[in-house]
C-alpha cells in the first residue's frame, strides 16, 4: 500500500510534527509500506492528488491538521486517512467545545470558564480576571482553546497573576478556556481501535517542571512516564471507563489520548481529548503502545489497517 504522511503544517506545534511525521514514515517504510512524505503547506493539494496514496497518516498537530481541514481535503480527494472525522477533529481541537460536550454526556471534567473575545459583549481584561475569580475562585488554569502542547496555558495561584496569564493565552487565541485547577495526578489514557476499541496502559506523567508543558514535553528528562500509573484499582478502572465513554461519545476514530487529572479521592477529570497524539520518540502514545507488547511499528501499521477498515 501506498502511505502518504503528512506532516510538519504552520502550526505551533510544528517542530512537533516533523518529529511525528518522520517517525511515522520510517516505521511504515520498517513495515514495508511504500512511504512518501509531504511538509503540508498552500501547495500541497497537487503533490497529494499527483500521489493518490492508498491511505494518508496526518501527523499534524494543532491547527490545520488535527483540526479537520486536512481531514476535510482528503475526504473530497476521496483518500483515507488515519484518525478521526472532520466533525470530530474540529470539534476535539476546541477545548471550550470539547468541555461543553463533556458537560452534555455527564463526563466529568473540571468546573470551568469560557472567556470569548470576538463574540458576544466586548469585556475587558479586569472584568474577565473578576468573573475567574468569582465563579471558579483560584488556583486556575488557563488555555487558550484551540492550542496543543500546553502552549499559552498558565497555572495561576495568586491574583496578581491572573492578568498576565490571560494576557499570554489571549496572544494564541481570542477564546479562552479557564478551569479550576484539580490537585492530583496527571494520567493519559490511549486509546486504540474503532467501534472496538481498547484502552492501552495508563501512563502517569512526572513533569520536572511546575507541570508538563511545553519544554518538559519535548526536552529528554525533563518529564518521566510512569507505566503502570501510580493510582489506585478504583481510580485506574474508572479512568479506562471514562475514555472509553469519551472516546465514543466524541467518535472518535483510529486513536486517541485522552488527558485526565486524577484527584486524591480517586476521582478522573478529562483534561482534553487530543486526536492526533504525538508520535515522537518522548511520546506518550507509543509508550503505552510498547507496554501493551506493540512496537512502534506495529502501532503505526494497526492504524494504516484501521484507517482502512
Ligand atoms: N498535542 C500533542 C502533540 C500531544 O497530544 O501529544
Ligand atoms: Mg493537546
Amino acid at each position: 500500500k501506498k502511505v502518504l504522511v503528512l506532516y510538519g503544517g504552520k502550526s505551533k506545534e510544528r517542530e512537533v510534527s516533523l518529529r511525528s511525521g518522520r517517525a511515522v514514515a520510517d516505521a511504515l517504510s520498517q513495515k514495508g509500506f511504500e512511504v512518501s512524505v509531504l511538509d503540508l503547506n498552500e501547495n500541497s493539494v497537487a503533490s497529494i492528488v499527483a500521489d493518490r496514496p492508498d491511505v494518508a497518516f496526518i501527523a499534524l498537530h494543532g491547527k490545520y491538521g488535527e483540526d479537520g481541514t486536512v481531514q476535510g481535503l482528503l475526504d473530497i480527494l476521496e483518500i483515507p486517512y488515519v484518525g478521526s472525522d472532520v466533525l470530530t477533529s474540529a470539534v476535539c481541537i476546541n477545548k471550550a467545545t470539547t468541555k461543553k460536550i463533556l458537560a452534555y454526556e455527564q463526563l466529568p471534567t473540571a468546573p470551568f470558564v469560557i472567556l470569548n473575545t470576538e463574540r458576544g459583549p466586548k469585556i475587558g481584561l479586569a472584568e474577565m480576571a473578576d468573573k475567574v475569580v468569582k465563579e471558579l475562585g483560584l488556583p486556575a488554569v488557563v488555555k487558550p482553546a484551540t492550542q496543543g502542547s500546553s502552549i499559552g496555558t498558565t497555572i495561576v495561584k495568586k491574583e496578581e497573576a491572573l492578568i498576565p496569564a490571560l494576557e499570554t493565552a489571549l496572544g494564541y487565541d481570542g477564546e479562552l478556556v479557564v478551569e479550576r485547577f484539580i490537585d492530583g495526578t496527571e494520567v493519559t489514557a490511549s486509546v486504540l481501535g474503532n467501534e472496538d476499541a481498547e484502552v492501552l496502559p495508563l501512563i502517569e506523567i512526572v513533569a520536572e517542571n511546575e507541570f508538563y508543558d511545553y519544554e518538559a514535553k519535548y526536552t529528554p528528562g525533563m518529564s518521566h512516564h510512569i507505566i503502570p500509573a501510580r493510582i489506585s484499582e478504583r481510580a485506574r478502572v474508572r479512568v479506562e471507563e471514562i475514555a472509553l465513554k469519551t472516546y465514543h461519545a466524541f467518535k472518535c476514530r483510529g486513536f486517541s489520548r485522552v488527558d485526565f487529572i486524577v484527584d486524591k479521592n480517586d476521582n478522573p477529570f478529562v483534561l482534553e481529548i487530543n486526536t492526533i497524539p504525538g508520535m515522537t520518540s518522548l511520546s506518550l502514545f507509543p509508550d503505552a503502545a510498547r507496554a501493551a507488547g506493540m512496537s512502534f511499528e506495529d502501532l503505526c501499521a494497526r492504524l494504516v489497517e484501521l484507517a482502512l477498515s
